[in-house]
Parts: structure tokens; sequence; C-alpha cells
């Protein structure tokens, strides 16, 4: 398949490679950077005793220039999406200091789009206002809803209660967490198959990942599978089971909502011409497991254990990690590794980004909406 796109060395993008069907049928627009590196970490650098399993990370973090992370492949065909339907203004749901609304907010020009987002309220961090200045200061138009309750709630629903009715205004689920979303990040699972194949790194045992609105796990959970159908990696033996670090309270966070977006992404890659993949609701919830105690005194409030591994990550430029997701995800993969419960390796999904935001312009604060204004002077 011919090159279309920046995809970096390996030279095309790795869904359309397996399921070209889908390259005539969805408009991405090209954001990242791929694929992204995999980097071998010595474990002692993290504490952690020698002679244990081996410790890879997969550096979402820099997935693209502007605003890397996990949002970024979801983006991809989210914004291809909003721009094939017409839309002028492309919509992102989260709270206040939201990823996904910021990476909205950073490359919705890049597929013509203006940016605006519906968030409600959050407890106050550095990175949760750093996020919310850059949006206000990238002209991100900003509306609030009432609560992280919302998450469930489908997009139709969300529209009708923010008055959003237009069609030329494009609403994102929470996180980007649909199976047209989900698909960004099978994308990454065979890009990992690929560099499995390439001898970058021997195929995982487990793979760690933050679950918040359950795009990221969800896609990863089919990707592996059809990895395995491809035939790219994971042709013998198991595949690597994934393990969801809770980062955002039930039920947002229900395994069966994993299971179920999941489910419905396989389904979605069958309807546009892809690979018929069959797997029960049983077969994909057999392959993860949820990790529920992480998230401590709930979402975006830092715990003992996240400051621990913030820490530990950090002593050796690791990797940077954030109070609200990829500690927790973090904490959970050194509690894993120190355990004896896994054989390794062990992958860490790199999901925070570590590109450094553009700098925010302090008049945009202040032309901010008053309930705005009163939660960045907290
Ligand atoms: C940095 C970071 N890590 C992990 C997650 C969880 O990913 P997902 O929403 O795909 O479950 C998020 C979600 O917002 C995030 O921003």
């Amino acid at each position: 398949m011919p090159l279309t796109t920046a995809d970096g060395a390996h030279g095309t993008y790795p869904l359309f490679e397996i399921a070209p069907a889908l390259d005539r049928r969805l408009n991405r627009v090209p954001l990242g950077d791929y694929p992204t590196p995999v980097d071998r970490v010595d474990p002692t650098t993290l504490g952690l005793p020698p002679g244990g399993p081996q410790l890879f990370i997969k550096r979402e973090d820099i997935s693209a220039q502007g605003y890397g992370g996990n949002k970024v492949r979801p983006l991809e065909l989210v914004l291809g999406d909003a721009q094939r339907r017409g839309a002028r203004r492309i919509w992102a749901t989260g709270a206040l200091g939201s990823n996904h609304s910021v990476a909205t907010a950073i490359h919705a020009h890049r597929a013509g789009l203006q940016a605006g987002a519906l968030l409600w309220p959050q407890p106050v961090s550095l990175t949760a206002r750093d996020n919310l200045e850059t949006m206000l200061s990238l002209d991100c138009r900003v509306e609030c809803l009432p609560g992280i309750a919302m998450v469930p709630l489908s997009v139709a629903a969300v529209r009708l209660l923010t008055g959003l009715r237009g069609p030329r205004d494009y609403v994102q689920a929470p996180g980007a967490a649909v199976p047209l979303g989900a698909l960004g990040h099978l994308s990454a699972a065979l890009e990992l198959a690929r560099q499995i194949r390439a001898g970058e790194l021997q195929p995982p045992h487990d793979i760690v990942v933050g679950v918040g609105s359950t795009c990221t796990a969800a896609g990863l959970l089919v990707g592996l599978r059809l990895a395995r159908y491809a035939g790219l990696a994971f042709t013998r033996g198991r595949l690597p089971i994934i393990h969801g670090v809770r980062v955002t309270p039930w039920p947002v966070t229900d395994r069966h909502r994993v299971v179920g977006l999941a489910y419905r992404t396989q389904e979605l890659l069958a309807r546009l011409g892809g690979p018929a993949l069959s797997f029960s609701r049983r077969e994909l919830s057999a392959g993860f497991r949820l990790h529920t105690s992480y998230l401590e005194a709930g979402y975006g409030r830092a715990s003992a254990a996240g400051r621990d591994a913030i820490t530990r990550f950090a002593r050796r430029d690791v990797l940077q990690l954030d109070t609200t997701y990829s500690a927790k995800a973090a904490a959970f993969t050194l509690d894993l590794l120190a355990s004896g419960r896994t054989r390794g390796p062990v992958l860490f999904w790199a999901t925070k980004s570590s590109v450094p935001l553009p700098r925010a312009d302090p008049s945009a604060t202040a032309r901010a909406p008053a309930w705005v204004q009163r939660w960045l002077s907290r």
C-alpha cells in the first residue's frame, strides 16, 4: 500500500494495511508520528530488585508534535469524520482540565475545524489548570456541563442538554470512546505487533493502561486479537493480558463498558469491510483485568502510590507522569513487577502527553466565562 500519510519508519498506517477497505471508507486526519517508540527500562532504576521481569514502555506520550498522549489516535479518525460531515466546530466533552479537550483544541485546525469543549468541574491540579489555560488561549469555546455523571450518556443526550443541535457542531463522546475512536487504538496494537515482529521487544505478558473513558483499553483489546488473526504477532501462545487501571469512577469504568466498546469496535471493523472477528463478550472479557483500588480518593485526586511512582519514574528521567492518570497506572505497574505474579515482560502504555504545551495567553483567561475564572483562581 502506498504511503499516504506521514506514518514514520514502517511506512503505512497498520489498520489500513490489514484492512484496505477502511482506507477507502474512513477519512483520517494524520496527526501522529508513528510508530511511537518502545523503550526498554531497567527495573532496578525504578527501585525494583534485579533479576525480575522485563519492563518496556510504549511511548504514546510523544505520539504527535504539538500535543501527544493517547488522545491523538482516536482524534485522527474522529476529526476526519467531522470534516467529512461538513462540521465547522468539533466539541470535546470532559472534565475542566481534560487531556482530550486540550488535544482537540490543539489539533482541530489540522482538519480546518474550530474547537469547543463541554466541561464539568474537577479537582484543581497543575496539569488541569495548564490544559484549561491552553484551551482558552487557543480560542476554544468553553461551555459548562453538570458533572462526570454525563459520561455514560450518549452524544445525542449531551447535544440535547447543551442545545447544540446544529449540524455544524460535531460533539464527541467523552474521551472519543466510541468504536470509531477505538479503531485508532486498534491500529496502535497492530503497530506494537509490527514492533514485536521486528524484534524491538519480546511479546509482553502484560500490558498496563489507565482506564478513563475506556477507549484505549477497548481498542487494544480488539487490536491484539486482530494482530493474531492477521498473523502479525502472538501466533503462538497466549495474548498479553490488558490490565486496565481505573482512573475515573464506576460506572464510567465498569468492566462491561470496556468489553462492550471492544465488542462494538469489532462489529464496526467488520461493517466497514475489515476482517470479521467474532469474539464473544466473554472471550474479550477473559483478556482484560480491571484494577479498581488505585483510584483511591477519586478522579483528579493524587494518590500516595501515584506520587511515589512519579518520583521513581522521574529519578532517572524514565518518564514524566501526571497525578490523575499515568501515575496511578504506573503505581500498579510497579506493584505488578514486584509481586511475583508475572513472568513479564510487562509493557506500560504511556498515555499522558509529555510534549510541552504552547505558552498560554493570560489575556485569554481574563476573557473566560466567570465560572471558569472562579475555578482557575482556586
Ligand atoms: C493521560 C490519560 N491517560 C489515560 C486516560 C484513559 O484513557 P481512556 O479515556 O482511553 O480510557 C486518559 C483519558 O482521558 C488520559 O487523559
